[in-house]
């Protein structure tokens, strides 16, 4: 089971967003993939997905007796989710130090980890269970030196990095590919998903961008980073000749 960690040391970087997407694209691919909300205090992923009202969540199996194959979710795509729970109730008994021991009783192909912002205990918990992290920034300084904070973290708990996903690429005034990957130790660049309105009407009603706007940019871009974890060749050139695509994946258009 491949435990992919999506992370970033800021907030509101478009982590959830990622996740969903992702797990979204490769579960299109056909594969076997359980979404788990590892933000155990501010839970997102069901909110996103319009079930923020399950039976279980991650929270109610957070404990030493908890199974938590019995909080999975199964959305209407195929997709497998674990959400979190969004009552104040569930956070204060939140245990994050059981995560690692329950993550591992899942069995899946893809688990993908939608994480807490920061570097604090939460976040450092959800780091210590997964396998690879996948580095997300901003395309603003900040972020970045930020983001190369997390990469020497990850690097310490010897997780495998599998690279640096550019979010919310809007394009003027903002740092370029190249200026990214050297200030983050010259990790590779493997995504970089546009600012794209698709996202929020997506969010509006309550489904992933991906599986509602597929042909979008942001859709486009989250299709092709599933395809690059997967090692699979991304062949979707049919509205955009392949040159246009290669400069996509560059961030140069
Ligand atoms: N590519 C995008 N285009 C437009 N809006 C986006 C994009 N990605 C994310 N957003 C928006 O940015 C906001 C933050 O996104 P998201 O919740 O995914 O961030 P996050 O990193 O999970 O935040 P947190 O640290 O609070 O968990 C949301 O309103 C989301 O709709
Ligand atoms: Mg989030």
């Amino acid at each position: 089971m491949r435990k992919i960690l999506i992370c970033s040391a800021k907030g509101g970087v478009s982590k959830t967003t990622s996740a969903i997407n992702i797990s979204s694209a490769l579960n299109k691919l056909g594969r076997d993939v359980i979404l788990v909300d590892c933000n155990l205090t501010t839970p997102n992923v069901g909110l996103y997905y319009g079930i923020a009202k399950v039976e279980r969540t991650i929270h109610d199996v957070m404990n030493k007796k908890g199974d938590i194959r019995k909080a999975i979710y199964l959305h209407k795509s195929g997709l497998k989710i674990i959400p979190g729970s969004i009552s104040i109730n569930s956070l204060k008994k939140v245990r994050p130090e059981f995560l690692k021991q329950k993550l591992n009783s899942l069995n899946s192909e893809f688990l993908i980890m939608d994480s807490s912002a920061g570097l604090g205990r939460e976040s450092l918990a959800a780091l210590d269970a997964c396998d690879e992290v996948l580095i997300l920034v901003n395309p603003e300084l900040p972020s970045v030196a930020d983001g190369l904070k997390l990469i020497k973290i990850a690097e310490e708990l010897k997780k495998e990095i599998i690279g640096v996903v550019v979010c919310r690429k809007r394009g003027k005034l903002e740092m370029k590919m190249d200026a990214i990957e050297n200030l983050m130790d010259n990790r590779p660049i493997i995504g970089v998903i546009p600012e794209d309105e698709h996202v929020k009407k997506a969010l509006v009603r309550e489904e992933s961008v991906f599986n509602l706007y597929p042909d979008s940019e942001a859709g486009r871009a989250y299709n092709r980073l599933a395809h690059y974890l997967t090692g699979e060749i991304y062949n979707n050139e049919s509205k955009k000749g392949f040159f246009d695509n290669f400069l996509e994946v560059l961030g140069l258009k």
